[in-house]
């Protein structure tokens, strides 16, 4: 039989976190801590807390001396953490170091951190399908910081780091919008829609994030796993959420995307080591489209 685990979520009122909560509550005992939003969910200790105080973070790691803590706070908006630093560092970067720290003198403690693809897309002789062990080179903030914290777990022997590629699915109303729901807002009520072909990515269902997570603990491994579906463009992305909802494809405007320094147009991953490490398929688009509609219709 499965031992019961002591799970500490920080950040379960988020996108991410809260689908990863949902995986897990059935067979372990779950904590988890929420900011500005109480998240709905059942059988679980809800902590409302600013994870930022590094006192308080520390107390309750003290006090509930968990067995795995899951990390999935964090400022994810590119832009926000490029205009303001210092906030993106607090909240991106700090809790990090604190549970590193408690991890130090209870090795036994395993850290999983939510990291990003964002941690590739300068390097200038590789570009996308980045595989686990391709040499990092952020050119955002928020990835200087994902690598940054990735720098400091890697010297924990029980860590797990995993690094989605723009996370899609059905958010809540107070959690923020994915691009599914931009595409599917315009497109449902007639809009144009503004798909960039320059942009590639690998989107990956919430779902398949969570099930991931759930999967690494389960098999307890440790090391760096890459969370990606099928590489496309936004605008291939967007053509087939649109076919799928038979929407008029006429409403896809295709277009370059805006030159931004800090901006890369490719962070697409190989997710290959992931998919034989942990025997995990990510879903195809249209697996995780079905999913969505059967809870939008
Ligand atoms: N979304 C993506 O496409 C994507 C892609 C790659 C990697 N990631 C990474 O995956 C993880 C989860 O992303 P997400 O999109 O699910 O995040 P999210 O929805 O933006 O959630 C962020 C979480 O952080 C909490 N939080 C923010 N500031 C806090 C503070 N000062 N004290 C305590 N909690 C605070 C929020 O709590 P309240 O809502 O209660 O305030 C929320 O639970 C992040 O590490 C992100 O960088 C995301």
């Amino acid at each position: 039989m499965k031992k019961m685990k002591k799970i500490l979520i920080l950040g379960i009122s988020g996108f991410a976190g809260l689908e990863i909560a949902k995986k897990l509550v059935l067979e372990n005992k779950v904590i988890g801590t929420y900011y500005h939003n109480k998240p709905e969910i059942k059988n679980c200790e809800l902590i409302q807390m600013d994870v930022t105080s590094n006192k308080i973070l520390n107390s309750l790691l003290e006090n509930k001396k968990p067995d795995l803590i899951i990390n999935c706070v964090a400022i994810s908006n590119i832009d926000e953490c490029e205009m303001n630093h210092e906030l993106c560092r607090k909240i991106n970067v700090l809790p990090t170091e604190v549970i590193v720290e408690y991890c130090k003198r209870n090795p036994k403690t395993k850290y999983v951190f939510l990291s990003s693809s964002q941690v590739f897309g300068g390097d200038k002789t590789k570009v996308g399908a980045y595989s686990k062990d391709d040499p990092c080179h952020p050119i955002n903030y928020y990835g200087k910081c994902k690598l940054e914290c990735e720098n400091i777990i890697r010297k924990l022997k029980n860590h797990v780091i995993i690094r989605p590629c723009l996370i899609f699915g059905l958010p809540k109303k107070y959690q923020h919008k994915t691009i599914f729901n931009y595409i599917y807002d315009a497109l449902s009520v007639g809009d144009i829609f503004t798909a960039h072909f320059d942009q590639i990515k690998s989107p990956v269902f919430v779902q398949d994030v969570a099930l991931l997570t759930k999967n690494i603990i389960e098999k307890e491994k440790t090391g760096i796993f890459h969370a990606g579906g099928k590489t496309r463009s936004i605008y291939d992305f967007t053509i087939e959420v649109a076919k799928f909802f038979s929407f008029n494809t006429n409403l896809v405007i295709i277009k370059k995307s805006e030159e931004k320094s800090y901006r890369s147009k490719n962070n697409s991953l190989d997710c290959t080591f992931t998919e034989q490490e942990c025997g995990f398929i990510f879903k195809p688009l249209e697996e995780s489209l079905y999913n969505i509609k059967r809870v939008i219709i």
